[in-house]
This record gives structure tokens, C-alpha cells and sequence, in this order.
């Protein structure tokens, strides 16, 4: 079956799928962007994903390109076209085409919206998740607002790079201060000595990941202790458990840090209880 993407008002092959050079985009990197998963044919926590979407328009004064309403049902659409089971949508935004030119271009240009569905395999992931992942660490040396979901990654790509070539899945960014912010595409986790759970606090710099939303929520009514604050690369090493959130990954427990065993080496008890039983408490909408 053919891939079908959404590209500025019309639904194109996905091989023919195209924007124009002077896309800001392309040129500037000005523009936003949401991965939302699949699962069983409903988006999970949609609604989030939509109203994080509209703060970092906001943030970046980009008109929106659609209605929420509108854009819904150009994201059902696409999953329908491509029959997605499981898998993700992604949602590009950008400022739109304009002659290349720092300063925004005038208010008559309206912003560039693509859309497109990609297939997971879930059992992959749960594979994944079975073994745990091993990250490395590295400076963090992304722009001081990155609590808005640009497209603009370059920091996160070349992070990502050095932890597939160190033959890790992931990179955790550390501070200035010798704290880790989070993941190239995740949120960071850590299960304390003390059984605590602890991540970044939000701030402008770490991204508001939407299943870290869904997880506080979950930990809250699990009963289980959370600490919102910064914690350091040492803290982590001496942690009892480590593990990741994204929309891509979920709760993936994390079992090596820098080379170095976390816990007993294997997935710890608290982020696979999550992982379990992430998608019984997540929003779903079909
Ligand atoms: N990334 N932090 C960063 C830097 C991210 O890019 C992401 C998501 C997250 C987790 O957010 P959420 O739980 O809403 O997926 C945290 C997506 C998946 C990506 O870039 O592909």
C-alpha cells in the first residue's frame, strides 16, 4: 500500500510529498512540530499534544494553521489513508514560504502544515523494553528555550549520533551545572536509593513530554513518591533504576548509563509497573 501524507491542503503520495526551498523551515528551522502515538488505532493523549502544539505557535508567533477541530481531522484522515493500527503521526508547522529574509515575513503568508503516519511494530518496543537501553551522556548544548518543540534539533541529532555510534539508544544532555536536563527525544527518570521517583522540574529547559504529563498522573495515583527537581549524572550512577518517557519510546527502562550498570543491570520493578499500565490511564480518541 502506497503512503499518503498531508502537505498544505492536499493528501499526495508520500514520494511526491513537497515544500518549497524558501520554506522557512527548510531555510531557518522556524517552526513546530508534535510526534503523537497510535495504539490500537486511537491517538493517545491527543488533546495534550494539540494544546502543547498552540504554545509553542504561540511562543514562536505562528498563526496556526488549522482549527484544532480542522486539524483533527486531517491527523484522522492520514492515519485512515495509511491504515495505522500503531504507530505515529507526525505534525509539522512552520512559518511558512517567504523570500529568505531574517525579519517574519508579512502576515499574508500563511504557515506550511504537513502531516504524516508512520507504522510501529509494538512488539519491537516491548523487546526493547524487556532488555532495557543503554544511554550515554553528553553536554547539553541546546538553545535556552527548548521547552517549545521546535523543529530546529541539530544538538539533539548530533547527541543522538554519538550515542548510536557509543552503541547506546539514547543521550541524556547535562547542564552546565553537572545535572542532567533529559533525552535527545525523551524526558529523564530516575528511581532514587530512597525508592523516589525523580525528573527535571518544568522549566525552559527540558520539553513538557506529554507522557511525562500522563506519568505524574499515574504515579500520583499509584501512590508513589515524586520528586520534581534537578538530579546530578552521580545521582543517577548510584540510582536504583533509570529510564526514559516519549511519545516513541513510552516508559523505557534505562539499564546502563556511560558504560556504567544502573540497579541490578536489568529493568527495575517500578518503570516496567508503569510501562504496563501507561496506556490503561493515557487519553485515548479514535
Ligand atoms: N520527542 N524531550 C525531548 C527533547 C523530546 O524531543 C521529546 C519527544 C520528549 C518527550 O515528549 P513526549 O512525551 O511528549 O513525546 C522530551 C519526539 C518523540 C520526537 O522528537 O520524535
Amino acid at each position: 500500500m502506497s503512503r499518503v501524507a498531508y502537505a498544505n491542503g492536499r493528501y499526495v503520495l508520500h514520494r511526491d510529498a513537497m515544500v518549497h526551498i524558501e520554506d522557512r523551515g527548510y531555510q531557518f528551522a522556524d517552526g513546530v512540530y508534535e510526534v503523537c502515538e497510535i495504539f490500537r488505532g486511537a491517538l493517545i493523549d491527543e488533546k495534550r499534544h494539540f494544546e502543547r502544539l498552540a504554545y509553542s505557535l504561540t511562543e514562536l508567533q505562528i498563526a496556526a494553521p488549522l482549527r484544532t477541530g480542522a486539524l483533527a481531522v486531517v491527523v484522522r484522515e492520514v492515519m485512515a489513508r495509511n491504515r495505522i493500527v500503531n504507530g505515529f503521526i507526525y505534525v509539522q508547522v512552520t512559518r511558512g514560504v517567504a523570500p529568505r529574509d531574517h525579519v517574519f515575513p508579512p502576515k499574508s503568508v500563511s504557515p506550511s502544515l504537513v502531516v504524516t503516519a508512520r507504522h510501529v511494530d509494538p512488539e519491537k518496543n516491548e523487546i526493547k523494553a524487556r532488555k532495557g537501553i543503554s544511554v550515554i551522556t553528553t553536554p547539553d548544548l541546546r538553545w535556552k528555550r527548548v521547552d517549545i518543540k521546535t523543529i530546529s534539533l541539530l544538538p539533539n541529532v548530533l547527541a543522538r549520533q554519538l550515542a548510536r555510534e557509543r552503541g547506546a539508544y539514547e543521550a541524556w544532555l547535562i547542564d552546565s551545572g553537572g545535572m542532567v536536563t533529559e533525552g535527545t527525544a525523551s524526558n529523564a527518570w530516575i528511581v532514587s536509593e530512597a525508592g523516589t521517583i525523580v525528573t527535571h522540574q518544568l522549566d525552559h529547559s527540558i520539553l513538557r513530554g506529554i507522557t511525562r504529563t500522563t506519568l505524574i498522573e499515574i504515579i500520583a495515583a499509584q501512590g508513589l513518591k515524586l520528586e520534581e527537581r534537578k538530579f546530578s549524572l552521580e545521582e543517577a550512577f548510584a540510582a536504583r533504576e533509570a529510564f526514559i518517557t516519549g511519545a516513541t519510546t513510552l516508559i523505557m527502562p534505562v539499564v546502563c548509563i556511560d558504560g556504567r550498570q544502573i540497579g541490578t543491570g536489568a529493568p527495575g520493578q517500578v518503570a516496567s509497573k508503569l510501562r504496563a499500565i501507561f496506556h490503561d490511564t493515557a487519553a485515548r480518541s479514535s
